[in-house]
């Protein structure tokens, strides 16, 4: 094992750290923007596995990150479990909302395989071509899964599945086990497909209080943990669970994760005395900061590696890039770091 990502998340401190950028492949890069014209449709890109197989390798071609991030989108294992999807142009996800168990019932497992086939297509030819770099396959951890799912698009609150998970819990579990269930097949597959780390992504997972966060984040992410190390052994997990906040060490504990990604609002130096030594921190700069440039972007980056510097790390931003981040600023971060 000698690619620098596996190696960190493997327990070592290297130095410099290997960087990747959640959201590498988007809309700040004119040759995606290129083929999202060409495809037309958000969704149609994400299943064409010649097209995402292309724009999963897009920023690796300009920047030469260390890891790839396969090109899918959050909610695709809600498509596989029989929940129509469409993108509304500007908006991100929207779905028909599951409310009731009639609305649960309609979901199931026989068809996941079929319907995120063409994902795995995907992982096999990005694997094919991806030389020294690691292969990061992902999905949406289920409470945030289950977010969109029952909410039926994007909030700010996400009242609706938040409400079901008090008032119905045993509704609310149930489909919270749908989708570690179907999130077992999806990343199983991508795991076969070629994936060498699988990420799990909690954006929603920082608004529930603590007992709300051991049962729908902390316990469901760590079945899934379970499963996959008994089935792939060799496949290396990185958890974020964004705004975790006061549980980030709890999640550290007990999500069965080999690294943790910790979000902007989080002090690097206070998350390094929460997770214990062997676990990789992935973090944390503010993708505002890789907007602005410049000294915004050097202090920033020098804050993060000076805190975790001699502690397995992987350089990453606390959230995704935005589409206003100029392609230059992330050349300059990736020359920063590599001169660090
Ligand atoms: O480089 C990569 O990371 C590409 C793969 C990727 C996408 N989305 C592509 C995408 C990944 C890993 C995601 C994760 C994702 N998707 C999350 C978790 C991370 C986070 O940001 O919190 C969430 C919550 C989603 C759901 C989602 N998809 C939203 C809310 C939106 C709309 C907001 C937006 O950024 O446009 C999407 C759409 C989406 N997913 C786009 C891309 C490139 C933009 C679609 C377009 O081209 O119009």
């Amino acid at each position: 094992m000698t690619k620098k990502l596996l190696l960190v998340l493997n327990g070592e401190a290297v130095w410099p750290p290997p960087v990747w950028l959640m959201r590498q492949a988007g809309r700040y890069l004119p040759e995606y923007r290129a083929l999202r014209a060409e495809a037309g449709d958000f969704l149609k890109l994400c299943l064409t596995p010649a097209l995402a197989a292309e724009i999963t390798l897009q920023p690796l071609r300009r920047f030469g990150m260390d890891a790839a991030i396969l090109f899918s989108d959050l909610p695709i294992v809600s498509l596989g479990l029989g929940q129509a999807l469409r993108y509304a142009e500007g908006e991100g996800p929207v779905l028909p909302p599951i409310r009731t168990a009639a609305d649960l019932d309609m979901l199931s497992l026989d068809r996941v395989a079929e319907i995120v086939s063409p994902v795995w297509e995907t992982v096999r030819r990005v694997a094919a071509d991806i030389g020294d770099a690691t292969l990061i396959g992902f999905s949406g951890s289920p409470f945030t899964v289950a977010c969109y799912m029952v909410e039926g698009h994007g909030s700010r609150e996400f009242a609706a599945a938040r409400l079901m998970a008090y008032r119905e819990p045993e509704l609310f579990a149930r489909l919270i086990e749908l989708i570690v269930q179907g999130n077992l097949i999806y990343l199983r597959g991508q795991a076969d497909a070629g994936a060498e780390v699988l990420m799990l992504f909690d954006s929603w997972a920082g608004m529930l209080p603590p007992g709300e966060f051991r049962r729908w984040v902390i316990e469901p992410t760590a079945r899934i943990a379970q499963a996959l190390r008994q089935s792939h052994p060799q496949v290396k997990l990185i958890g974020f669970p964004r705004l975790a906040g006061s549980m980030l060490g709890e999640y550290a504990l007990g999500a069965g994760m080999d690294g943790v990604a910790i979000d902007t609002s989080m002090n690097p130096a206070i998350a390094a005395t929460m997770v214990p030594p062997g676990i990789a921190l992935q973090g944390n700069l503010d993708p505002l900061a890789l907007v602005a440039g410049g000294v915004a972007l050097q202090e920033g980056a020098g804050k993060i590696l000076d805190a975790l510097r001699g502690r397995p790390h992987i350089f990453n931003l606390g959230h995704g890039i935005v589409p206003q981040t100029p392609p230059e600023h992330v050349g300059a971060l990736m020359e920063l770091i590599r001169a660090a």
